[in-house]
């Protein structure tokens, strides 16, 4: 039975565990009032052992949820729960964003289009790159290396301190990647026009690594998926060095607009105002 208000005051979810720091509900309720739409986007916090039946209220219907976004530690647990995966969510292996349609949860993963997104409003020409470095093989590089290959960059080279798991992404995203342990580093920048950082690494302070910048190309881009802070130590070692910086805020709005759409019926741009209100709040809160 479809309840009417329901029909007209669509409602949609961020599930994680913890949950509090999920920036989505600013940028879905922006949306909304932008559009003006009766419409609810709300922050839950499901443990892990609640989260199967989680689904199941989603599948039947009695959460009265259209669809939501499925943060950490759910991500995986969401792409093995879902009735229907794309393709995209499947090969990641993760699923960020889920529907219902006709009694089945849907689920696709939209950090890949998030990630090119961001760079196309930024860096327009960044697909041009023919040799792209990837720092990191953990879960968030899994689509980062899908969207640098679905744009058809040549050669990726991914390098991890565990090279094992680089070698395991090489073998899961084919023959255009490569797996380096760190030592390898400064020998994979020679000529890279596109360096990604989406390890963790200067996040807690730790030791960083030496990184010869000047390797690069001259024209290469630098980004950072890390956006807290917005100005990575990356970021700004890169940008001394001369070269083009794009900061990892914009993945995170952009990954936000296929959810919107396909629950509420809209679709959101990603405005300088949205920005604005998401970095207001990554200064209050970090
Ligand atoms: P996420 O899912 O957010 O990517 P993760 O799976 O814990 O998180 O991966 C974090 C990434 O940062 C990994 O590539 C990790 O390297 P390992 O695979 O060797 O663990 C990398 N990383 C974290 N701390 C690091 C450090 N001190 N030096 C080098 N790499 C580090």
């Amino acid at each position: 039975m479809n309840d009417s208000r329901e029909t007209i005051s669509p409602r949609a979810f961020v599930a994680g565990y913890p949950i509090r720091h999920s920036r989505s509900p600013i940028i879905h309720g922006y949306w909304l009032q932008q559009f003006n739409l009766f419409g609810s986007y709300a922050a839950v916090e499901v443990s892990p052992e609640d989260f199967h039946a989680f689904i199941a209220g989603l599948r039947s219907g009695e959460s009265g949820y259209r669809g939501g976004n499925i943060t950490i530690p759910h991500k995986e647990e969401a792409c093995r729960l879902a009735d229907h995966v794309d393709d995209i969510a499947r090969e990641i292996g993760a699923a960020n964003t889920l529907w219902v349609e006709e009694g089945k949860v849907c689920a696709t993963n939209t950090d890949a289009y998030g990630f090119a997104a961001n760079l196309d409003q930024h860096q327009p020409d960044w697909a041009k790159a023919d040799k792209a470095v990837v720092l990191g093989a953990g879960g968030a590089s899994r689509a980062i290396i899908q969207a640098v290959r679905d744009r058809g960059i040549r050669e990726i080279h991914v390098v991890n301190r565990t090279v094992q798991r680089a070698q395991e992404l090489a073998h899961l995203f084919g023959e255009r990647v490569f797996a380096h342990g760190m030592a390898a580093l400064d020998e994979v920048l020679g000529g890279a026009d596109l360096f990604i950082n989406t390890s963790s690494l200067g996040m807690k302070g730790e030791a960083f690594p030496k990184i010869r910048w000047d390797r690069l190309a001259a024209s290469a881009i630098v980004t950072d998926i890390v956006y807290v802070p917005l100005k990575t130590q990356m970021l700004r070692e890169a940008e001394a060095a001369g070269l083009a910086t794009v900061d990892g805020l914009g993945m995170l709005l952009h990954q936000a607009v296929p959810g919107f759409e396909k629950w509420f019926g809209r679709r959101p741009e990603v405005t300088p105002e949205l920005r604005q209100r998401v970095e207001a709040d990554l200064e209050a809160h970090g």
